[in-house]
């Protein structure tokens, strides 16, 4: 048995996504089937299927932000049933390793995305990878029960779907990961799907300054109505004087959601001696490696690096999506526009040109 359903497939990397019938198994016993209703595009999904992270996962079916309602259940999966609406995450976790046992599930284990653990096939009955764990590029997908959150809010699908990844990495970096404290100077380099985020995170926070910086005026601009206090566009020379100037000195805490190796060497160039830089940003293999002065850490400065905010996916997307219902978190506004599937290669052209917040393909 398997379910026929419509996905954009990525045959070639850097090539366009083909729209085609593919198959999904009936789900495995701890497996869930999710009726999608809306995925969003972020950069990870891009850099995938561009080939920037390289690997041979050829042919693949992308996208790992989702939300749906649930289709069909595995036999021993629980607390999920035939018609919840459910967010969708990449993160799967099997309980057992090392990582999950002391509640790390981002770093799980069953974090692989192994080929023989595919349930989807192509028409000719060709393997094709589950991108991301997820391979929400599709009408349909089948997932671990433990990437799944299911909700009772009312909040469009479009909405929820932010919340598979953008949102929770961008925010619970820093709730999670850096802690941060209350009234630090901020600085949030890239200001995208994951930086407007981070910069909401740390408006709750009352940071101040919360100084944004991008390389594009539109981001900054939306930075701004997210909740940063000043912008820096990054394409001046002098970007760490610039904050500095602004900060009346280094700042406390500079996270990079930019996949920019140079900005992970100037965050520790603003940062104050006993400040945190947190890396975020995941940049193409080639561009990837980074000096850092030792020097600067054993000053005291902090260097973190954050797996999707070090999320727990069943605690915090509720937390989440009840502050959106009390007005404290913006969904809405980080969407650009929504596209039916066939027109998912423009919605990544868009994304790519520096347009987009966050795209999002509605089923
Ligand atoms: N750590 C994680 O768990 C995790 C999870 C999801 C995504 N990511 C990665 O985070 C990054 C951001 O993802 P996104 O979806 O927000 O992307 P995005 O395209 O929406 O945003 C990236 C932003 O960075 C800006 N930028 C690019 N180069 C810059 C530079 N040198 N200086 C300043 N700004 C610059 C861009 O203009 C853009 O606004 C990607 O690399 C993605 O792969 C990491
Ligand atoms: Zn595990
Ligand atoms: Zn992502």
């Amino acid at each position: 048995m398997s379910t026929k359903v419509r996905a954009a497939v990525c045959r070639e990397f850097g090539g366009a996504l083909q729209i085609e019938m593919i198959r999904l198994a009936e789900p495995g016993p701890e497996q869930v089937r999710v009726r999608l209703h809306a995925t969003a595009i972020c950069h990870s999904d891009i850099s995938l299927v561009r080939g920037r992270w390289g690997g041979t996962l050829l042919p693949m079916v992308a996208g790992h932000e989702g939300a749906g309602v649930v289709e069909a259940v595995g036999e021993q999966v629980q607390g999920l049933a035939v018609g919840d609406k459910v967010v969708v995450t990449l993160v799967r976790a099997c309980g057992q390793c090392a990582a999950c046992r002391i509640d790390h599930p981002v770093s799980c284990d069953q974090m692989l995305f192994s080929a023989e653990r595919s349930p989807l096939t192509d028409a000719q009955n060709g393997l094709l990878h589950q991108g991301l764990a997820t391979a929400a590029f599709a009408e349909a997908c089948v997932v671990h029960q433990s990437q799944l959150v299911k909700y009772q809010h009312s909040v469009a699908f479009e909405y929820a779907a932010l919340l598979g990844c953008g949102v929770i990495t961008g925010y619970c970096s820093v709730s999670n990961v850096a802690q941060l404290p209350k009234r630090q100077k901020v600085v949030v380099i890239g200001v995208g799907g994951l930086g407007l985020n981070t910069i909401q995170a740390a408006a709750a926070q009352r940071a101040w300054p919360l100084v944004a910086v991008d390389v594009l005026e539109n981001k900054l601009q939306a930075g701004l109505e997210f909740g940063a206090t000043h912008a820096v566009n990054a394409t001046s020379n002098d970007v760490v004087e610039q904050v500095m100037e602004i900060c009346a000195g280094p700042a406390d805490y500079v996270f990079v959601t930019a996949g920019s190796a140079e900005m992970f060497s100037a965050s520790l160039d603003m940062l104050s001696k006993y400040g945190t830089s947190v890396i975020v940003g995941m940049p193409a293999d080639n561009e990837k490696v980074f000096a850092v002065d030792a020097h600067k850490l054993t000053d005291g400065r902090r260097l973190l690096g954050s797996k999707m905010g070090d999320v727990r996916i069943q605690r915090d997307i509720p937390k989440l999506l009840d502050r959106h219902q009390e007005g404290a978190l913006k969904l809405a506004e980080l969407i650009s526009k929504c596209y039916p599937l066939e027109e998912i290669n423009e919605a990544i052209a868009d994304v790519e040109a520096g347009r987009a917040l966050r795209n999002v393909i509605r089923f």
